[in-house]
């Protein structure tokens, strides 16, 4: 198959590049803003994989991606699907219009490029938060003036119909990926956003903190409790996505979520003592008086607090459609696993 991909440069796209390669009969066609990057990553795979991976620089941000003519006609009649990856992943709600350029116009301009090009599926990595701020997540299309807990929600929302719109043009499917951390085998996460932005921000705050004072004193971090985390390997998600053209169905849309997600306060004890922060505390979001450092604690995390303030499900039965009678087991993450990936996660410069 030819494949085309967008965002194969982040965290998500290096996985299911991998994943895509190892179909011998598969040729992978990337668009990446930053060549160099792009060719670190194709140095990464044997000579013979390297022949299979096709860099455009492009821009999702610019009509077409900003592919010239000649690209455009050579892309033409060629490509079995699109998976279009590419996004500003930020939750900050000052990033408004960066991420409605990023993630709304840009897939825009990458459903205008398909078309153009004559693609025959898209599939839409989305995000399951979609959901906003209900507590059960579907798999069905949200109303876009519904509730979001910030603009990077919104943008997917709203992308995500506009994908829907181009159904008459090329099959279309949407994926929607919880919070996607390291690899269930390894640990492995080349990623410093998400529960890795959120892992960072309390290194930070220890370090700082442990400077002041002896360990004597003790933070609280505010969280719903019996909330849970929704975490996702890498792994999975690749393996779900790396299904797509045979399994997919246009116009379904598909979860990739942890049907026995963490408790938020599990998460935050493995956080705890992977890092060795022994006076942090988790205590319930009311009515709480913190004291100036524990307000800079807990404004420091800020952007990622929505995402440990409640208790929340989402339906997969189309994804355990997708996967069964495949070599994909429905996600079963351990304790033990999460501990892993933390612990992994810890353990590389860019966290800490
Ligand atoms: N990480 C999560 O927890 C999570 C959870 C749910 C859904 N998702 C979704 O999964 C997808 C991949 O996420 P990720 O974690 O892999 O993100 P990531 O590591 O931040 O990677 C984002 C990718 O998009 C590319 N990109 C961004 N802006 C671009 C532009 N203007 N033009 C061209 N390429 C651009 C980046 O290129 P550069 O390398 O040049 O920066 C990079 O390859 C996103 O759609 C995200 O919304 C992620």
């Amino acid at each position: 198959m030819n494949l085309f991909l967008t965002g194969a440069t982040g965290f998500l796209g290096g996985k299911l590049i991998k994943n895509l390669l190892q179909d011998k009969q598969n040729e992978v066609y990337i668009l990446v803003r930053n060549v160099e990057k792009a060719e670190n990553l194709r140095y990464s795979f044997s000579p013979a994989d390297q022949q299979r991976i096709h860099i455009f620089q492009g821009d999702i941000t610019y009509p077409k991606a900003g592919l010239s003519r000649e690209d455009t006609e050579w892309l033409t009649n060629k490509i079995d699907a699109v998976y279009h990856l590419a996004a500003l992943v930020k939750f900050d709600l000052d990033l408004r219009d960066e991420l409605f350029a990023a993630n709304y116009d840009g897939t825009k301009h990458i459903l205008e490029l398909a078309t153009l090009i004559q693609a025959k599926k898209f599939y839409y990595v989305s995000t399951a938060y979609t959901v906003g701020t209900l507590t059960h997540g579907v798999e069905k299309l949200y109303p876009t003036d519904g509730k979001f807990n910030n603009p990077y929600e919104e943008s997917k929302v709203k992308s995500e119909h506009l994908v829907f719109s181009y159904r008459d043009q090329m099959d279309v499917s949407i994926f929607r990926p919880a919070i996607i951390v390291g690899d269930s085998k390894t640990g492995e996460a080349d990623s410093q956003f998400t529960l890795y932005g959120f892992m960072r921000a309390l290194a930070v705050f220890k370090r700082k903190t442990a400077r002041k004072y002896d360990g004597d004193r003790t933070y609280r971090l505010l969280a719903a409790k019996n909330g849970t985390s929704n975490l996702v390997p890498v792994d999975y998600v690749a393996d779900i996505l790396s299904l797509a053209p045979q399994r997919a169905e246009a116009d379904k849309i598909y979860h990739i979520t942890n049907p026995n997600p963490p408790t938020n306060f599990d998460l935050l004890q493995m956080l705890k003592e992977a890092l060795e922060f022994h006076s942090l505390s988790v205590v319930e979001s009311s009515g709480e008086k913190l004291d100036p450092e524990e307000v800079r604690l807990n404004s420091l995390i800020e952007v990622f607090k929505v995402y440990l303030a409640g208790d929340l499900s989402f339906d997969d039965r189309n994804t355990q459609e997708l996967i069964r009678g495949t070599g994909v087991s429905h996600l079963d993450m351990t304790e033990e696993t999460i501990e892993m990936i933390i612990r992994a996660g810890y353990k590389t410069k860019e966290v800490i």
